[in-house]
């Protein structure tokens, strides 16, 4: 999967692209990632990315020329459009797991970082097929939020993960997947047993594989009804899921002896 990333911050990005998931997918060859500094698709001595708002007002508005040029400019390399050029922007519709797996069935999408203040409006409309935002809040820049989509879509990409951790096999799935039916994940504890009186749950002691993996499954059953219930609505829920569940609920209204 090849990433282009448009940005007049392409220093930004030297240093996740040396840890974590973006290096090993780099490493092992499933992603390729190719950082591209706006200016260098400017035409003037400056190297002007931006300009003053038609209608007056506060902040600049980053110029289209530059954008469609250097988007054009990947195309060309390319020999063929690119899958997806993806908008940056608080206006986009909102990052979750179900989004980060559809691009990553992509094998090649541009992301456009801009300033928050604004891109021209025909960019959106005739440059970008999508508009992606990471969360309702704003952000000065596109920097943070293109390097969220490219971590959370590389790690999905088969062989980026190690077996252990892969997405989708283990138990961290459920998490990711909980905009796709599923709930939140147990809780998880390492040494020592006993951290300041604190004690780890008996029951994972024991050895008792079932046993462990009801309890689990209980727990993530609760954590997800206390944290986020909106998310119960939608999760696919087995039969012994439901059971636990009028337990969990029967158990939390009970008045305690
Ligand atoms: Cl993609 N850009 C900016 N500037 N702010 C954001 C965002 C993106 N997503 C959430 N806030």
């Amino acid at each position: 999967m090849l990433f282009d990333v448009i940005t007049i911050f392409p220093e930004f990005f030297t240093s996740i692209l040396e840890h974590g998931v973006l290096k090993r997918g780099s490493a092992g060859g499933q992603v390729e990632i190719r950082i591209h500094d706006l200016r260098d698709s400017t035409d003037d001595r400056h190297h002007t990315v931006d300009d003053r708002p038609f209608g007056g007002g506060p902040g600049m508005v980053f110029k289209p020329e530059p954008l469609f040029r250097a988007v054009e400019t990947l195309k060309a390399a390319a020999l063929v459009e690119p899958a997806r050029v993806v908008l940056l922007t608080p206006q986009g519709r909102l990052l979750t797991q179900a989004v980060a797996e559809e691009l990553s069935r992509e094998n090649h999408v541009v992301l456009i970082s801009a300033r928050y203040e604004g891109v021209d409006e025909r960019v959106a409309e005739h440059l970008a097929t999508d508009e992606i935002s990471i969360g309702n809040y704003v952000l000065a820049g596109g920097e943070l939020a293109a390097a969220v989509v490219m971590e959370a879509v590389t790690r999905l990409l088969p062989g980026v993960l190690g077996n252990e951790e892969s997405a989708g096999q283990d138990s961290f799935a459920e998490v990711g997947n909980a905009e796709a039916g599923g709930i939140l994940d147990c809780p998880h504890y390492t040494r020592p047993a006993d951290l300041r009186g604190w004690k780890v749950p008996e029951v994972l002691l024991s050895g008792n594989h079932e046993e462990i993996r009801r309890w689990r499954r209980r727990q993530a059953l609760e954590k997800t009804w206390r944290k986020r219930p909106e998310l119960l609505e939608r999760a696919s829920l087995s039969e012994e899921d439901r059971e636990m569940f009028e337990e969990i609920k029967h158990a939390a209204t009970e008045p305690r002896l």
